[in-house]
């Protein structure tokens, strides 16, 4: 998502439909339609189930103490570079391949020195140390799969995360400043927190879309972009998300995380939409969703002389989507509009037509289709030799109303 045409799109929704309030995001990641809508004073709320995407968009969401961050930060660079001590903070199976011993030792220090501050800034240094880990670590960075770099050139390599974060984080309390000016121009800020409602949670949209901040209401307005299929295949966000978390406390993202979320490289991905082939057989899905949705079944029947697995792959993506859709739409408010940014991605050789998916699963559900934009995706880090990239240059926002009681 790009945030100038999340805050355009928005901004539009609001010129037809003043009265609109509060903001739903349960597909969140970085948090970028939430930022859109709080430069617009909108109450804003996200859910996601990658961990490192809800400490994102929960530092985004502030406090803005920017005087206080930047002593941290001063803070955290000083306490580590004067630590002596040799403990490592992090302990997981291939924490050895992952980094290097004087990676770790430095990776440690900050990791000791983040812990001496309050956790509202803990959170905003635990992002710098994330982005910090990525770039030290030996993966290669290239793409989302996790992917060492040669023992050669890890050797070869000179990184110090001290350095790195030294570096990051003076330019991510400018950031946090940028933001905070734009929303204190507004009038937006009280005493440095967003002066609106606002909340982000852990959580697994297919099971539960919460009322968050023990709203009894609905929301107004959902803005999100929900992935593009199964993250396995696609944009393996968890698999991105795995080293950093491990020098992160978890406990500061979400006090009641399941810790369980680490335990493979592969585990938050799995948890992803459809990231499991479970419970039901791939027929039995294929028959419910075939009848729930003419795209798919036409989808299905081009894709039945190809391996077995590439059915599945779409079956239960789509299983897993549509349990969210439902969640979704009991918790939007009546006449509320939906903005959808979908891709459509290839499987087997044949496009996948989500835009299509998604507007029939949603009529089903009392959405009314309302319009719809396209546009060309100019820079995205996807994988490239699967051939993924070049089926996602077109991003498609589709917008939809729920039908109100009187409608
Ligand atoms: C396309 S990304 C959203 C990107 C976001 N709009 C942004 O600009 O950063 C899709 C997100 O859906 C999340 N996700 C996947 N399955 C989920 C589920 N079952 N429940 C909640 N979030 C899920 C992923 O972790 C990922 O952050």
């Amino acid at each position: 998502m790009v945030p100038e045409v999340q805050r355009r799109l928005v901004s539009a929704i609001l010129e037809v439909k003043p009265d609109v309030r509060s903001v739903y995001d349960p597909f969140v990641g970085a948090g970028t339609s939430l930022v859109a809508s709080m430069r617009l004073g909108l109450d804003c709320y996200g859910q996601d189930i990658n961990p490192l995407a809800v400490l994102l968009s929960k530092v985004k969401t502030g406090p803005f103490h920017c005087d206080r961050l930047d002593e941290y930060a001063d803070e955290v660079v000083r306490r580590a570079k004067a630590d002596a001590s040799s403990a490592i903070e992090a302990n997981f199976a291939g924490i050895d391949k992952w980094f290097r011993p004087g990676a770790q030792g430095e990776l440690s220090k900050l990791r000791r020195a983040i812990r001496a501050c309050p956790r509202w800034a803990r959170r905003f240094l635990w992002v710098v140390l994330a982005e910090t880990v990525r770039l030290t670590s030996n993966d290669r960075t290239s793409t989302y799969k996790l992917h060492a770099r040669p023992d050669e050139e890890i050797e070869e390599r000179e990184v110090s995360p001290l350095r790195t974060f030294e570096g990051l984080v003076e330019k991510a309390c400018e950031d946090v400043r940028a933001h905070r000016e734009e929303l204190d121009r507004e009038g937006f800020l009280r005493r440095g927190h967003y002066g609106r409602g606002n909340r982000i949670a852990l959580g697994n949209t297919s099971a539960q879309a919460r009322r968050l901040a023990g709203r009894r209401v609905g929301y107004d307005l959902l803005v999100t972009s929900p992935p593009y299929g199964d993250n396995h295949t696609t944009v393996t966000y968890g698999q991105h998300a795995y080293l950093p978390l491990q020098w992160i406390d978890l406990g500061d993202i979400d006090r009641r995380i399941d810790e369980e979320v680490l335990r493979t490289t592969q585990e938050i991905d799995r948890r992803s939409l459809g990231g499991r082939q479970d419970r039901a057989t791939t027929k039995e899905v294929v028959e419910v969703l075939g009848a729930k949705s003419i795209a798919l079944s036409d989808t299905f029947e081009r894709l039945e002389d190809k391996p077995h697995d590439r059915t599945a792959r779409v079956a239960f993506f789509y299983r897993d989507l549509d349990a969210c859709l439902e969640n979704i739409m009991a918790v939007m408010n009546d006449d509320a509009y939906m903005c959808w940014t979908v891709a459509n991605r290839r499987v087997g050789g044949e496009e996948i037509p989500t835009h299509q998916v998604l507007r029939d699963l949603l009529e089903r559900r009392g959405a009314v289709y309302v319009t719809e934009v396209e546009r060309r995706i100019y820079h995205k880090r996807m994988p490239t030799r699967n051939g993924t990239s070049q089926t996602m240059r077109n991003e498609r926002i589709l917008v939809f109303r729920k039908q109100g009681s009187l409608a």
